[in-house]
This record gives C-alpha cells, structure tokens and sequence, in this order.
C-alpha cells in the first residue's frame, strides 16, 4: 500500500504588524515585513574570544543570556534597549531558532543568536571584562542525581563570569528551584555583592522567559538575585574562595 506523506501542521506565518503571543503573553516587538527582517544568526562561533564591536558593527554595552531558552528575555530587552547589544545563546538548535527568527522578524540588528554550551562560550569567546551583563534564567536543574555534574553554575563558572564582567557589571540570575537558589546565593555572594529581588524585576513584566510564565502558571516560587561585580579583589584571594566553594550536588525534590 502507498504511504501517504503527512505534514505537522504549522501555525500560520506571522504577519507585519500582527502581535505574536506565547501562552497568551505577548511578546514584544514588531513583526515587520520581510524586506526589513535582520539576520540574528551567529553561524559559528570560533574558538577565540569574540570583537563584539565587530560582530554588532558598533560599540556598546553587551549582554549576555547564557540558556536563552526560545530567546524572550532577550528579545523583550533588545526591544527596550536598543543602544545595548545582546548575544543569546543555548545549547540547543531547536530553542535558538525559535529566538533567532523572531529576533529576525523584528529587525533587531542589536541582537545575536547562536547555538553554543555557556562554558565554552564563557571560557572561549569572551575575552575578560568584555560583558556589561549575564543573565541566566531557570538554569537548567538536572534534578536526576545521575545527571547532577551537568549544572552550569559550577564555582569555576561562578569565577569565570566574574572575569568577563566589565567593573560593576551585573548577573541578574532568577529560578525556581529553591536548592538550586540556595546554592546561587551561597556561591555567588562569596564573590560578588549579592541582592536577592523580592519582588518581580523592576522592569517589567515583559522581562519574563518562557520558563518563568509555565513555573508561575504552576504555582512554583521564583527566586530571583542580581550580582555585581566586586573590583577589590586580589587575584589569589579570588583564586581561594573558589577554591573553597562546594560544588552544585545538591538534591532536587
Ligand atoms: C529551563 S530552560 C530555561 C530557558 C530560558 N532561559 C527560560 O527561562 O525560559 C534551561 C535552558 O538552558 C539550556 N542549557 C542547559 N545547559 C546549558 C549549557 N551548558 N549551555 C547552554 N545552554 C544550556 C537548555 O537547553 C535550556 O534551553
């Protein structure tokens, strides 16, 4: 008997002007018509650290979403900062694609997108105190024990963001994981100066990740800190606390 070849339905392209919607939340930007589209995507990342002057062909403050996810956050921020440039980026082709088209769509020459593990792209694309701002939402949890070692925040990575950042540069972290929270805090303010946000970002609800929306409509806590980077510090003493710091084995419920 012949095959008959079925085809996943797709939602219907979007079209210029139109808002386009995620779990009813809509994400900001307009959908402009093709001729003004932008090409977001980084195809491939080197192995040395990255101009990020060239790559944005101008100056400006970077930041950086290190597991964007399907890239919200950063096109939410590219929107409402156009004279920041922002480089997303996730291990994961499929979530990327869904940031680098959008980004795309919107004609957002300010924003990046490539598929890359934040270590490498930590320790081999960014040269130190090269970035304005991390953000890191709903870092991926790995609450299976036997997959425990993948955890991104690591105290090495800890350290390494600490070298990226430009003097004052922020980590704005958020999860709601509350050991994964604990383990943050605890890491983080050995390094940086620590504010836990008790409230929603003060910028917004538009700042929210995909992430963020489906733990709320699941009644999940969020926990959500900025870290600024500390100038006063000796190499060695850098060196010693990180040394000390526990690595992220924590058990997840
Ligand atoms: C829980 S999701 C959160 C995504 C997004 N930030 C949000 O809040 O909606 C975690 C994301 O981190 C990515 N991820 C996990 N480990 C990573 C790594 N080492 N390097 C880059 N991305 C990673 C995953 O692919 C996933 O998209």
């Amino acid at each position: 008997m012949k095959r008959r070849n079925f085809r996943r339905p797709t939602a219907p392209p979007l079209k210029p002007g139109q808002t386009e919607y995620e779990f009813g939340i809509p994400i900001p930007g307009t959908i402009l018509p093709p001729e003004q589209w932008a090409k977001t995507a980084i195809k491939r990342m080197g192995d040395e650290p990255m101009d990020w002057n060239e790559v944005f062909s101008r100056p400006g403050p970077v930041a950086l979403d290190i597991g964007c996810g399907n890239g919200r956050f950063t096109i939410a921020s590219a929107v409402a900062r156009p004279e920041w440039n922002h480089i997303a980026i996730d291990f994961l082709p499929a979530v990327v694609r869904y940031g680098t088209r959008r980004g795309n769509q919107r004609g957002l020459a300010n924003c990046r997108f490539a598929v890359i593990d934040g270590w490498r792209m930590l320790h081999t694309c960014c040269s130190d105190q090269s970035l304005s701002e991390i953000h890191i939402y709903h870092p991926q949890p790995y609450s299976d024990p036997n997959k425990s070692h993948m955890r991104m925040l690591t105290p090495e990575f800890i350290l390494r963001m600490h070298e990226c950042l430009v003097n004052s540069g922020r980590v704005f972290i958020q999860t709601d994981r509350e050991a994964y929270w604990d383990y943050i805090s605890t890491a983080m303010k050995s390094i940086f100066d620590w504010q836990p946000i008790e409230t929603d970002w003060p910028d917004g609800p538009e700042f929210r990740s995909r992430r963020e929306i489906l733990a709320r409509k699941q009644g999940l806590p969020i926990f959500r800190g900025i870290a600024t980077r500390k100038n006063d510090w000796q190499r060695e003493q850098l060196d010693e606390i990180i040394s000390k710091l526990a690595m992220p084995g924590f058990a997840i419920d």
